[in-house]
């Protein structure tokens, strides 16, 4: 009977050990904390305090939403060479409303670098997304798409509106793949394409609410009667600003062409 006692309380040793080393990591691999800004510095970007160099093991992510709509943080848990996926098989964050906070925790063991991303459908190919180096450096292959505003924060990485060449299908003639930047000068537009646009999957109807596209109030301001001409519209689609996201580099000239055109004639 002794013997059961002992082997009893020995077995409730280990699994109390087994217990603490799942929560308390071994000193060895000491677990790393990374705070992460959804929508900062823009809407459609994340800011890391850490991205580079992360040492393997677990990681967690404490993720805050500064941004003005939902956003979700998600890390892709296979090893990636450049952050062109929109989508990917990972550990995600809950749904995030402005202000709101939450964590997750990986445990990523193998060197490498990996994506992160929004899961909202649009966002991270609006640019919402980068690389962390896990062991390595991200930088080489995280934000150095020669973007200008890439040099926001001093401490921490920021990934912002980059598009790395091959990651978006829509685009096509005039953009340029290794370094995108806004179109200046725009074709004659579609208002029927752009309808298409404007209501499509991150377009413009989540944030616009405008009668001849059949979208509710959102988060921008509501379009119609505003009488916008279709350069207005062209010049703030492909810059973005104070809310409005930057599509100078996810929709082609065509396409913002086309949008602006359909945007203005139903204004008026
Ligand atoms: C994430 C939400 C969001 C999305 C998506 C979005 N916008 Fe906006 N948009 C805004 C906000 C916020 C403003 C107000 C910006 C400001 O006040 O400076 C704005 C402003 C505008 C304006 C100026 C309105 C005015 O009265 O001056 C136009 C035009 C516009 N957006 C068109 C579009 C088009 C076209 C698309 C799709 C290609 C689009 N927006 C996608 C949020 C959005």
């Amino acid at each position: 009977m002794r013997s059961v006692a002992v082997l009893g309380s020995l077995l409730a040793l280990v699994v109390a050990g087994v217990a603490s080393a799942r929560t308390n990591h071994p000193a060895a691999a000491k677990a790393t904390v990374i705070t992460v800004t959804a929508g900062k510095p823009s809407e459609f970007a994340f800011t890391l305090s850490k991205s580079s160099k992360v040492p393997s093991g677990s990681v967690t992510f404490n993720v805050t939403n500064k941004g003005a709509v939902p956003h979700d943080f998600e890390i892709c848990l296979t090893a990636a060479k450049a952050a062109t996926a929109n989508s990917c098989k990972g550990k995600v964050t809950p749904m995030l409303a402005k202000g709101k906070s939450a964590s997750i925790t990986v445990t990523l063991s193998k060197s490498g670098t990996y994506e992160f991303l929004c899961t909202v459908p649009g966002h991270a190919a609006a640019g919402m997304k980068g690389l962390l180096g896990i062991g390595v450096s991200a930088s080489a292959a995280g934000s150095a798409s020669g973007l200008p505003s890439g040099s926001t924060s001093s401490s921490g990485s920021t990934s912002s509106g980059s598009t790395s060449s091959g990651s978006t299908t829509s685009t096509s003639s005039g953009s340029t793949a290794s370094a995108p930047t806004a179109p200046t000068s725009f074709p004659a537009g579609n208002a029927t394409n752009g309808k298409s646009i404007f209501t499509g999957a991150g377009g413009c109807g989540g944030c616009h609410a405008l009668a001849a596209a059949g979208t509710p109030a959102g988060d921008g301001p509501a379009l119609d009667g505003t009488k916008l001409s279709v350069s207005t519209v062209e010049s703030i689609v492909s810059t973005g600003g104070g809310g409005m996201p930057n599509f100078g580099t996810t929709l082609s000239a065509q396409q913002i062409a086309d949008v602006a055109t359909f945007v203005s004639q139903s204004s008026q």
